[in-house]
Formats: structure tokens, sequence, C-alpha cells
């Protein structure tokens, strides 16, 4: 048993899980041009708020070394430019934005080029590495609020591909795992792309987790049959009242949450919370193509023209969350007060 990896860095290039390809092929890609990046982010070969900054972090490194020019001036014009087409490949996970700032600011003192390819490839690997000790601590977090044999519902995969490992919902189940604690999950196949029953099923199953796969129009249904205690999602960008963007259907997980008096946590990394909006009506939600809900699996499964809807997020208010777990503590309500004060 063990816990799949989406990013990978070795001496000579990245490569990353293409999750198009999940579950039945297995098949790391190596992402060589800036141009590589932007169509693994766009066409979720990649995906999930961490790994999508992670990768953008490593595409803009990757790309700098390739730069020509020693002339400084020009090596920011260029970097502004890569930074601006990676910014622009996804609206609604702040971290990717997050990821690519971080970079440019370590870079800002730098004297020559070198020093500044150098430091971007550092800054890349930092980003990297603190998000699997942020999901770490994310599972510990989590894992004292959910009692063994509890019986968990989820949505999409906020799972260890999603992050560098363990994932943010999905952490305790692989922490627990390890420790041989048992918990049931129920995942959600989350149309219209399938990351629940593609990722998340296929995730917890090489962790040797129990999970039930459902479809979404089922989790009314199975939290009162099956007695579910609690959901756990994760996150794209959680506004300083709370209000959270995430996969499209969490909001009706969060719902049913109140209606049936269990607890609705969602799971985060700091690098998740975007302080410089006050609520989530500033969130900007993704509209995907609309062949993701006409087709399935290359088929077409409505009739020709149909017109379509195809929000890939929608968000939460905070009210309607019992807390958010990030790798810096438990953050509960009132959130305007507690989150700038845990995550500032
Ligand atoms: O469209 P996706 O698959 O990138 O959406 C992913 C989600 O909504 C996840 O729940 C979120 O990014 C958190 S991943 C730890």
């Amino acid at each position: 048993m063990s816990i799949p990896l989406s990013i990978e860095l070795n001496d000579k290039e990245f490569r990353i899980l293409d999750q198009q390809k999940l579950p039945h092929v297995v098949e790391y890609l190596t992402l060589e041009t800036l141009e590589d990046v932007y169509d693994a982010i766009v066409t979720l070969k990649v995906r999930g708020a961490p790994a999508i900054g992670i990768t953008a972090a490593y595409g803009l490194a990757k790309a700098a070394e390739r730069y020509e020019t020693n002339i400084l001036e020009e090596f920011h014009l260029q970097l502004n430019k890569d930074f601006l087409y990676l910014a622009n490949s996804r609206p609604t996970a702040v971290n990717l934005v997050w990821a690519l700032e971080r970079l440019r600011s370590s870079v800002e003192n730098a004297v020559t080029v070198q020093e500044a390819k150098v430091l971007l490839l550092e800054e890349a690997v930092n980003i990297h590495q603190e998000d699997e000790a942020s999901c770490r601590n994310i599972g510990e977090y989590a894992l004292s609020l959910l009692e063994d044999q509890t019986k968990v519902m989820t949505i999409c995969n906020a799972g260890s591909i999603a992050t560098a490992k363990y994932g943010t919902a999905l952490a305790p189940f692989h922490l627990g795992s390890e420790r041989g604690k048992k918990f049931e999950v129920f995942a959600c196949e989350t149309r219209p792309v399938f990351q629940g029953s593609r990722l998340t099923v296929w995730e917890l199953q090489q962790s040797g987790v129990d999970v039930t796969l459902i479809t979404d129009g089922m989790a009314a249904h199975t939290i009162g049959a099956k007695g579910i205690e609690a959901i756990i999602v994760g996150a794209d960008r959680i506004a300083e009242n709370g209000d959270t963007a995430n996969k499209i259907g969490t909001l009706n997980l969060a719902l049913l949450a109140k209606a049936f008096n269990i607890p609705f946590y969602v799971a985060a990394p700091s690098s998740t919370f975007d302080l410089t909006i006050k609520s989530g009506k500033e969130i900007p939600i993704e509209e995907r193509p609309a062949e993701e809900i006409t087709h399935i699996a290359g088929k077409q499964v409505a009739p020709l023209d149909t017109k379509v809807f195809n929000p890939a997020f929608d968000v939460t208010p905070g009210e309607y969350i019992t807390a958010i777990i990030t790798e810096k503590g438990i953050i509960y309500p009132e959130y305007t007060k507690n989150i700038p004060s845990l995550i500032n």
C-alpha cells in the first residue's frame, strides 16, 4: 500500500502524473516547455489547488533557466510575461498566483541572472516541500476531529495527487491508514469530470482505505441510509469571512450537512486563503467547455447543440462551515476575526 504522488523533480526535468489517464493508466508526463505546463493545467492533467501552484512554480523556474539573456532587466521582463501566461491558465484556485508570486519575490534582489535562475528553482522546491509538510499537519489536525471508524463523505479529489503528498481532505485517511485507524469514506463521483470516481477512489484504494463510490445525486439519501457522520472537502480559495470556493457540488453537501446536523469541514493550507477579498462574491468562478457535460469518455450523451452551463466551482458560505482545518491549526467561527489572526 502506498500513497501516490503527482509531481516529481529530478536532476534534469520535472514530471507530473497524467491525471486525465487515471485510473486505468498510471503514466508520468515530462513537462518541457511553458506551453506544456499551461496545457497540463488547463486540460486537468494536473489539478487540485496546491498541485497547480507547485506545477506552475516548477514550470516558471524551468522556463527561466532557458532564458538566453544575461541582462537582469530583460530577465525580469520575460519572467513577468511568463508569470502572466501561467497565472491565466485557471482562475479560481488562488494557490496558482500565490506560488508564482512567491517565485517572483524570491528574485527581487538577485544581482545576476545566474543567481536569479538558481533562486527560482530553490523557491519552487521550497513550495513543494512546504506543501507536503502542511498537508501532513492538516491530516494530524483532521484526525483529532474524526474518531476511529467514522463514516465520512467527500467530493472531488483533495488528495495526495492534488497536492505534494497526503492531500488536504484526504490526509486524515492516508495518515489513519498508516496507523491502523479505520474510516469508511463515501466518495461522490463528482460530475462532470469524475475526480471522485477516477481519482479519489483510485487514490484511497492505493492507500488501503475503505472507500465506497456514489453518484452526486445519491448524497442526501446516503447520509441517512449509511449514517454518514461528517463531511470533509478541500478548497480552491477561501475569503476572509470563510466563504469557500471548491469543486461544484460542494455547496450541496454543505446544505445537506446542515439539514442532517452533521459537521462540515473544509481542509486547506494557508496558501489557499485569499485575505485580499472580504467574501466569496469576489471569487472568480471558472466555466469550462460544454463537452465536459455533453460527452462522457468521448461519447456524446446529450442532444446536439444542447445549451450548457458548466461552472467548475461553487462557493459555500462560511456560515455552513463547522471548521476550517489548516496546517497552523483548526479555525472555528467567527471567521472574519479568526482567519486573519491565524493565517497572517
Ligand atoms: O477542477 P479541479 O479538479 O482542479 O478542482 C479541485 C478541487 O476542487 C479540490 O477540492 C481543491 O482544489 C483542493 S485540492 C487539495
